[in-house]
């Protein structure tokens, strides 16, 4: 996107670049120190201890040796601040006084959607609030507040199928832009409401504007919730719901909770817990870790007690430690969500869940004894191994509690844990004995690159559109069983959880995928590291076919004439040139 950007704006872009050094933008909020021709400092965009961040005056990009981030300066304004390409242009022309024509357009894009979202908005509410409808009924049954409706701007989308769509077409309003904010939708050239019979749950950005819409369905209409489709003003990776309301009081408390679903947010909110927000029902990603980085260094996890919940708990605490966030994470105990529970058990009850949330290595390390046995010298074994991993991001002193604590709990001498976090820096070990890619074939077992592989799309389900490309990859029985899986869920819903897989394997198929994706540690460099793994397999795709051409010509002049050997040869001379792009034959 920023390519094609880049291009569009071309030499109005490259002007702006010229005129600025990425070495000064960037040592404005990083602390850079010279090293030879480049600067170094510790990356803003992951945590690290020793600075793997260098940042070269001369080709004005910055890279990340720890985290692989790169790019350029407006690379790295758009992810330091949070911004897309256009804003963070504007920025930086802004800061260095530089006027720039780039985004005028698009900014008053924005506002005309905006303002027909804010349109939307009032007009639900109006049909929530103005007479007696389902939409209102609902929320009174499920105990809501009027002042709190009024204050998330509850609305109700009525079943009419096209009353919104009259009230904008009187107004005149354009049909694409309906379309494009998913307000309306387009069936043999008629159109209708695309929100209908259901609950409207606006969602506000941080600077108070109508975004997008979750729809909650009455009855028992499916999807549950219909959520406004990705466009120019929203963005489900870049917000948070509720953040508009609460970002005050995520100041005042100094921690911010974090909860799935549009209700636990209001149901915390009207029993006084308020600081709290929503990930609009996707995996928590960095940018929205970004976000609350405005707010709060401080993030309480309160996430659904059932294994998807589970799941999710331990990627966001990756995905926001990642951005220099501490986490603690709780699990109602009574009642599958925060929204049950806070209406049982009242406010004390949940704040004292939060007093005993647990922080995130502890969590983590609880979570590693699943299924272990620690009872058993094997169970032992195999905890150590995994608590090992997790201590090994800690900081020394952190880590040498932990290790204390572990030496403790698994009577095992706390010299033998150093040596286990120290000794063994590669964090794919733990599968190194699984057997290689290849052997594997029609087997139970999944190689390591097909563990790793599967473990970033269970993070990311949106690798599965890559996935496709390279289908051959994963050759294992097993493998292939669970990437079908994983392809049919992402048909159906676009993602899926570990337990929609687990479910349908059998027990020992369901150990063997957990213990592989448990013991694979991704930490958000699925790209990279799903990168990696492509390349290896091109590689070792590039080999076998090597060897079969180097096969095939031995055999050639007993088979064929010249002009095939000829062929062959110049096809083996091809593939060689292949490997060698890849790095050579190791
Ligand atoms: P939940 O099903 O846990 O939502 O999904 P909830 O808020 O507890 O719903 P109630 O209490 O049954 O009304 C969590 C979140 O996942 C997203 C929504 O953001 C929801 O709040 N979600 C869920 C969807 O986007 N679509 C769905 O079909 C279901
Ligand atoms: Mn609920």
């Amino acid at each position: 996107m920023g390519q094609s950007f880049g291009r569009a704006f071309g030499t109005t872009v490259e002007e702006l670049k010229n005129q600025i050094n990425i070495v000064d933008v960037v040592g404005r909020v990083v602390p850079l120190k010279r090293a030879g021709a480049n600067y170094k400092g510790v990356c803003p965009f992951h945590s690290e201890k020793t600075p793997s961040f260098v940042v070269s005056e001369q080709k004005q990009i910055f890279t990340c040796f720890g985290c692989g981030a790169s790019g350029d300066v407006i690379e790295f304004t758009k992810r330091y601040y949070n911004l897309d390409f256009a804003e963070a242009v504007e920025k930086l022309a802004k800061e260095n006084g530089i006027e720039i024509s780039i985004g005028g357009k698009r900014n008053s894009d924005k506002e005309k959607y905006y303002e027909i979202n804010k349109e939307a908005a009032r007009f639900f509410y109006r049909a929530f609030t103005e007479e007696k409808n389902p939409g209102y009924s609902y929320m009174k049954k499920r105990g809501i507040d009027d002042a709190i409706l009024k204050k998330f701007g509850i609305g109700y989308a009525d079943d009419s199928w096209d009353s919104l769509y009259r009230y904008f077409k009187a107004k005149g309003t354009d049909e694409k832009v309906l379309l494009e904010l998913g307000l309306i939708s387009e069936k043999n050239g008629k159109y209708y409401d695309k929100f209908r019979n259901r609950v409207i749950f606006p969602i506000i950005n941080t600077s108070g504007k109508v975004i997008g819409f979750g729809g909650r369905a009455i009855g028992e209409a499916m999807p549950k919730y219909l959520n406004s489709p990705e466009n120019i003003i929203f963005q489900k990776k870049n917000n948070i719901y509720a953040l508009n309301i609460s970002k005050q009081d995520v100041g005042r408390e100094g921690y911010g909770i974090l909860v799935e679903g549009y209700m636990d947010v209001i149901s915390l909110y009207q029993h006084g817990v308020r600081n709290v927000g929503a990930s609009l029902g996707t995996a928590l990603t960095e940018n929205q870790a970004r976000l609350l980085k405005r707010y709060t260094k401080k993030v309480v996890l309160s996430y659904d007690a059932d294994a998807a919940g589970r799941n999710a708990a331990l990627r966001g605490i990756d995905i926001l430690s990642g951005e220099g966030i501490k986490v603690k994470v709780l699990h109602v105990t009574d009642g599958k969500d925060p929204d049950e529970f806070i209406k049982k058990n009242g406010k004390e009850a949940f704040i004292k869940l939060i007093d005993g949330a647990l922080p995130m290595i502890d969590y983590k390390l609880n979570a590693a004894q699943k299924g272990l046995d620690l009872k058993t010298e094997d169970g032992k074994i195999d905890y150590m191994k995994k608590a090992s991993e997790i201590l090994r991001s800690l900081s020394p002193v952190e880590a040498d509690i932990y290790i204390k604590k572990l030496a403790g709990e698994l009577k095992i001498a706390e010299g033998a844990i150093r040596l286990e976090i120290s000794g063994n820096n590669n964090t794919v070990t733990a599968t190194q004995s699984r057997g290689r890619q290849e052997e594997n074939k029609g087997t139970n077992e999944l190689s390591n690159m097909e563990a790793t592989l599967l473990k970033v799309l269970m993070i990311s389900p949106s690798f599965a559109d890559r996935m496709l490309e390279y289908d051959g990859i994963i050759q294992s029985e097993l493998g292939r069983k669970i990437l079908n899986l994983m392809f049919e869920l992402y048909g159906i819903k676009g993602g899926f959880e570990q337990y929609e897989i687990t479910d349908s394997l059998d027990p020992e198929e369901s150990q063997e995928f957990a213990a592989a994706v448990d013991s694979i540690i991704v930490a958000g460099n699925e790209e990279q590291v799903f990168d990696e793994c492509i390349k290896t397999w091109k590689k070792s795709e590039a080999i076998k076919r090597e060897q079969e051409l180097i096969d095939r010509l031995a055999l050639a002049d007993e088979e064929t004439g010249s002009d095939s050997i000829k062929e062959l040869t110049e096809e083996l001379m091809k593939v060689q040139q292949e490997i060698n792009s890849f790095g050579g034959r190791k």
